[in-house]
């Protein structure tokens, strides 16, 4: 770990422009590494935060045939959905890009270049998949199969999304095309491979020596499977017309791998910001005393802890990341988030329900983040942290503050008086709170971090609740001006603190402490107890956190079951058809119409309604287990249909003659076999 580092490169994983981003990107992702970025700014530190969209590889290419428009038009679209939903959320890239952009075209083209002439690739002609039918070689998301390594069947050519593991094409058990289902053919085909093989004594030092204890253990414990595993030459080209010219002779009509092309996207960035700013970029990439941060999601370590760093060390002038903090994966109410299967918030929706909300589902994600672990999401404790939490313990605290303030003093910060025993504990308490909060975000802890700062809120509503002002106001005003005066001053550090994780709230509290005109900062926090001077004016109180209703709950919650209900729609396969049956046997069966007359439930059973129905030739009973999906009062007055001859039995002792058809909607919902009955009588055979 680089200590005192003289600057930052901190990145983000460039989002896949194949859809728009949702909470579990923002959760992994965006929010911590914003959170690190804002809070290094705050310390006067030099910072560069770079993001950008990854316009290339074959996640861009299918959904441009699946929507019938161009890839062109594909990363149009969502690089401006995405960019404008990082806009909303406050998240401060220093440069947002794109791989699309010629900066970034020619720097990963140089960067290849400068490998291949220095001889750092092997150069193959190897047998690859090809799927015949679509006349295209296969590899990455175009194909399918079983991962070798955990046998699980859905596998990409690149990558197994569950155990993690990074894969070539023909690694794959029964591969199969995703562009037509074939099961594709080998073919030879030239291309370039990074002997990642010839870097096992360098990782090993690097990552398994050199960062055993200050790695997150998730991370280092993948890598260190991996190397333990054996490395591979991996081909960092490939034979697809989307992408980067692969910038050499004999490559024509080859295009650089995805996941060579996007991590220097990170680069290009900086030199694309560095440009605009009238800067250096090349110490933010080569000098020593520069601290490089990659947040990523889990299943994007191998690419960030393996493959990049090799292609940096090869290239030979860059620094190696100091760390790469990658979260676990975000649920969403029980079920792995999923873009096809639509099970996911969305930001760009979220912010349509929820307009002046950005930081309620910041501080949801990032005190629930899934640090060291899958975590789940839920609508219910997204309001239970803005109601209990957010709304009653921060948002309480500042408005006690600001309306006492203005109802005793026009707003005006009172002279203290001496400070008691108490003041000067909540004082010094205070004081603690920068340098606590920092070791936290310093160690990418920002659960830890930001339960520090609503600490800070709990520290003023403890000393209010204990002071009580109010009461005293009558008896001792004097006593009244320093109470307020240590209470605003965990005010104003609280809009310093929580700036980081509260971007919008912490710009409300500036106007409404009018802090603006003040030097408060995080460090100065711990130094002055005058952050808000006597005599200096604040302004009117506002809400900070609305409570949120269980009625806006619940509509999230029906939003995600209809989208539930459309997959499974979508999803439903028909069982196989049943063994033949003759024509005799079918005539065998007394099917009619018939009508519910009665209906009661069958006592001590939660299974079955006792039902009396007319069948035209009688009215019997008939013992039917649909209970659980209908009362009896539902039921009474249907048309049905009757098997009349099933054999009677005895259900509970009482006799059942017959069965009523039934059948399931997609949704799994039991529904009665009614046929359109309009004229037809009770009692008509069904043949
Ligand atoms: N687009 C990739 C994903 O969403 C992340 C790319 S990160 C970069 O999984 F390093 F390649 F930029
Ligand atoms: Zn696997």
């Amino acid at each position: 770990m680089l200590e005192n580092p003289k600057r930052y490169t901190i990145t983000a994983a460039l989002p896949y422009t194949n859809g728009p981003i949702h909470i579990g990107h923002l959760a992994g992702v965006y929010v911590p590494s914003d959170i690190y970025a804002r809070y290094l700014r705050l310390q006067g530190k030099d910072v560069v935060f770079v993001c950008g969209s990854d316009e290339h590889g074959v996640a861009i290419s299918m959904k441009a045939k699946k929507e019938g428009i161009t890839p062109q038009e594909v990363i149009d679209k969502y690089d401006g959905i995405i960019r404008q939903s990082f806009i909303d959320f406050g998240i401060t890239f220093d440069n947002y890009s794109r791989t699309s952009a010629p900066i970034h075209h020619h720097t990963a083209q140089d960067f290849f270049k400068k490998l291949y002439q220095e001889g750092k690739f092997i150069e193959q002609t190897t047998e690859q998949l090809y799927d015949a039918k679509a006349d295209q070689f296969l590899a990455d998301r175009f194909v399918t199969g079983t991962c070798p390594k955990c046998e699980n069947p859905e596998a990409y050519g690149d990558q197994c999304e569950r155990c993690g593991s990074s894969l070539n094409a023909t690694d794959l058990i029964n591969p199969k095309s995703t562009i037509t289902g074939e099961t594709p053919v080998l073919k030879s085909t030239k291309h370039w491979f990074l002997p990642l093989n010839e870097y096992d004594a360098f990782l090993r030092e690097w990552v398994l020596e050199g960062h055993k204890n200050d790695w997150k253990p998730n991370v280092y414990g993948q890598v260190k499977s991996w190397v333990d595993g054996g490395l591979e030459p991996r081909a960092v080209t490939r034979d697809l017309d989307w992408g980067i010219d692969v910038p050499v002779e004999g490559a024509e009509g080859k295009k650089l791998y995805v996941w060579f092309d996007a991590p220097i996207g990170y680069i290009s960035a900086t030199k694309e910001w560095a440009a605009r700013e009238g800067k250096d970029w090349e110490p933010y990439w080569k000098n020593e005393e520069t601290k490089l941060v990659h947040f990523i999601g889990k299943d994007n370590i191998v690419f960030h802890c393996i493959i990049f760093p090799v292609m940096l060390k090869a290239e030979g002038s860059y620094i190696l990341p100091d760390n790469v903090p990658a979260n676990e994966f975000l649920n969403l109410e029980g079920n792995k988030l999923s873009t096809s299967k639509n099970w996911a918030v969305w930001l760009h929706e979220y912010l349509q329900d929820f307009p002046d909300k950005q930081d309620v589902l910041r501080y949801a994600l990032t005190a629930n983040a899934p640090e060291t672990k899958d975590n789940d999401f839920t609508w219910k404790d997204f309001q239970a942290r803005n109601n209990n939490e957010l709304a009653a313990i921060f948002g309480n605290f500042i408005n006690r503050v600001v309306v006492l303030t203005n109802k005793y003093y026009d707003g005006i910060i009172p002279t203290p008086n001496e400070f008691t025993e108490v003041d000067e504990q909540t004082l010094t308490e205070l004081k603690a709170y920068p340098s606590v909060i920092s070791s936290s975000v310093e160690r990418y802890r920002f659960r830890e971090a930001l339960s520090e700062v609503m600490n800070v809120a709990r520290l003023g509503n403890k000393y209010l609740a204990d002071e009580e002002p109010w009461k005293m106001v009558k008896e001792n005003p004097e006593r009244v001006k320093t109470q307020m005066y240590v209470a605003l001053q965990i005010a104003a550090a609280l809009q310093t603190l929580c700036e980081p994780f509260l971007p919008f709230t912490s710009e409300k509290l500036k106007t409404i402490l009018n802090t603006s005109v003040l030097d408060v900062n995080w460090n100065s926090i711990s130094k002055k107890t005058d952050l808000l001077p006597a005599g200096h004016k604040i302004g009117e109180a506002q809400i900070l956190f609305a409570q949120i209703e269980d009625a806006e709950i619940q509509k999230q919650l029906d939003k995600l079951e209809a989208s539930k209900k459309a997959n499974q729609i979508a999803n439903a396969k028909a069982e196989p058809q049943k063994e033949v049956a003759t024509f005799d046997d079918f005539t065998k069966l007394d099917l009619r119409v018939g009508t519910i007359l009665e209906a009661e439930k069958m006592p001590k059973a939660n299974k079955l309604l006792v039902l009396k129905v007319d069948t035209g030739i009688d009215v019997r009973t008939i013992v039917s287990g649909i209970a659980e999906h209908f009362s009896p009062e539902e039921v009474v007055g249907k048309r049905v249909t009757v098997l009349a001859n099933l054999a009677p039995r005895a259900l509970r002792g009482v006799e059942s003659a017959g069965m009523i058809l039934m059948t399931n909607t997609a949704e799994g919902k039991l529904v009665f076999v009614n046929p359109d009955t309009e004229g037809v009588l009770n009692g008509a055979l069904i043949s």
